[in-house]
């Protein structure tokens, strides 16, 4: 099976690699990437169609918010394992087990650190303390749920014989899978993969529990790592749509499965994705958290298939294999991004829909079918992005707040921009206001300011063109920060004006803020795996 000579080959007959997915939890906690309660169910959604085995759906003790998204994830998604993680003390693991009881099939995820750094400087606990608390937190779990993961944090610069005696003791516990994170992706591929096969060698019980690989992207290695881990006989890999999560990020979902089906020759391991869904999840989760893919980004980047040297056209056309190792239908690419015209039906756009990966009830359908042709009236060509930003309407988790009913603008060359907006409050009450800024911009934003009373920070401006041609939409996607909160909303909106979609973004992160408070969903502050916690 594995062709390195360093590495034994794994002798069980077991070689298809779990993929668990932590999007919603590793992935989410990441600056920017924060989503709503709906946001996260379509994503768990796709995570089930595309075949995922576990969806880690968050981190309940953080916060209310967390909680709900994943108590509504664990009952209403089916297909997947649905995962909470739990610190290793009772109160985080009782309400994670709350939030994912109902789930088809439960997992709870436990972890503590492990490593001397964190050891010492953090937890300031002694090693045998950290063993009785890994026990003490696994056997909670299993208490209740028969579904244990153990994460030792830190593992990848945990010492050995420590990592093999904690490990073996939360088996011992119960623990039927042993996480080995690499928190700050400080390994490299041998060294991982070493730290894997000892395991395998010296902890008695291993055969018990699935090996799994969790490792971080601080050098750009967390893929070679996590293959590495696999071809030392891990069986299940944590990884993220996108690579998103902390820092640098995760492993990338879509890499890491390419490579496993592409490499089957090496690796000859196998999974349950449904690579040909690999690419539509891929823009889903960079349209819901703005967070763009690198172009050249590897399997799912805009360049990924695309072949500009004259040579290498020539040599495609003669035999698609000469430049080509995976078919972009393999992971889902469309032919052609054009969607549908004026005169496309429902059916057309119920397909598209699906293809894309969402999942709009009946009634959903037909607005977004009244909506498309009002667009298709507008432009001639509706784009698969025309479409998505028509759909993200049925992503919003709570009805505005603020709403915004007409704006105007005067700016231009020796004039001071000023703009006028008329905004409905809450209370049902219309206010109009006025204000003076840097430019037409500028200006509304200090309007919505003055109306809404809502004070943030401007940390993140981006306008782009939603689609191709002159009368494309814009889209403006902007972040604003509540010093208080030390946190960030992000709002986006798309109009063939982009002073009008900059306002009703503006509000839009506004109404966020306001949503957010309301629930209460202030994260506690338990600090957070991999920053420190
Ligand atoms: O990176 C990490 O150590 C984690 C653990 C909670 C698995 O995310
Ligand atoms: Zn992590």
């Amino acid at each position: 099976m594995s062709t390195n000579p360093t590495i034994a080959a794994v002798p069980s007959d077991d070689n298809r690699v779990r993929i668990f997915d932590t999007t919603l939890r590793d992935g989410e906690q990441s600056p920017g990437a924060s989503m709503n309660m709906a946001e996260k169910l379509e994503m768990a959604r796709a995570l089930a169609a595309l075949g995922v085995d576990i969806i880690e759906a968050g981190f309940p003790i953080a916060s209310v918010g967390d909680f709900e998204a994943v108590r509504a994830i664990a009952t209403e998604v089916s297909g997947s394992s649905v995962c909470a993680l739990a610190r290793c003390n009772d109160r985080d693991i009782d309400r994670a087990w709350e939030a994912i009881q109902y789930a088809q099939s439960p997992r709870i995820h436990v972890f503590l650190a492990t490593s001397a750094i964190h050891r010492e400087h953090k937890l300031r606990m002694t090693r045998e303390q950290i063993v009785e608390r890994a026990v003490q937190g696994v056997r909670r779990a299993k208490g209740v749920c028969a579904d244990v993961e153990f994460s030792p944090e830190d593992a990848a610069r945990t010492e050995l014989d420590f990592l093999c005696e904690v490990v073996e003791a939360a088996i011992e516990a119960g623990a039927t899978t042993v996480n080995i994170p690499d928190t700050v992706g400080y390994a490299t591929p041998l060294q991982y993969a070493h730290v894997i096969q000892t395991l395998r060698e010296r902890v008695p019980n291993i055969g018990r529990a699935i090996i799994s690989t969790h490792c971080h992207d601080d050098l750009g290695m967390a893929v070679a790592n996590s293959l590495a881990g696999c071809e030392a006989g891990a069986r299940q890999v944590e990884c993220t749509i996108n690579g998103i999560g902390e820092r640098a990020g995760n492993a990338a979902l879509e890499e890491v499965v390419m490579a496993l089906k592409t490499r089957f020759d090496h690796y000859g391991l196998t999974t349950r994705i449904k690579t040909e869904r690999l690419y539509p999840i891929s823009r889903m989760l960079s349209t819901i958290t703005g967070l763009a893919i690198q172009r050249n980004k590897a399997i799912v980047g805009r360049n990924a298939f695309a072949h500009e040297s004259g040579i290498h056209q020539d040599g495609m056309l003669k035999e698609r294999s000469t430049y080509e190792i995976m078919r972009p239908e393999d992971v889902g690419v469309p032919r052609t991004d054009l969607v549908l015209g004026k005169h496309s039906g429902r059916h057309a756009l119920r397909e598209r829909v699906a293809e894309m990966g969402y999942t709009l009830t009946d009634e959903q359908i037909e607005t977004l079918f009244l909506d498309f042709k009002a667009l298709a009236d507008k432009k001639k060509e509706v784009y698969d992005d025309d479409l998505v930003v028509l759909i993200e309407k049925y992503l919003e988790d709570a009805p505005a707040h603020w709403q915004l009913l007409s704006m105007h603008t005067s700016a231009g060359m020796g004039v001071l921009p000023t703009a006028t907006v008329a905004i409905r409050r809450p209370d049902g009450e219309v206010v109009q206001d006025a204000a003076i800024g840097d430019g037409p911009v500028d200006a509304i934003f200090k309007a919505v300011e003055r109306v809404t009373g809502v004070r943030a920070n401007l940390r993140e401006f981006v306008v782009r063109s939603v689609s191709q041609g002159k009368d494309a939409q814009g889209e403006v996607t902007l972040e604003l920060e509540v010093e208080s909160e030390d946190r960030s909303y992000r709002g986006r909106a798309a109009s063939t004006d982009i002073i009008e979609a900059s306002a009703q973004a503006y509000l839009n992160a506004v109404n966020a803020i306001a949503t957010h408070k309301e629930r209460g969903h202030v994260r506690e502050v338990v600090g957070r795996p991999g920053a420190g916690a």
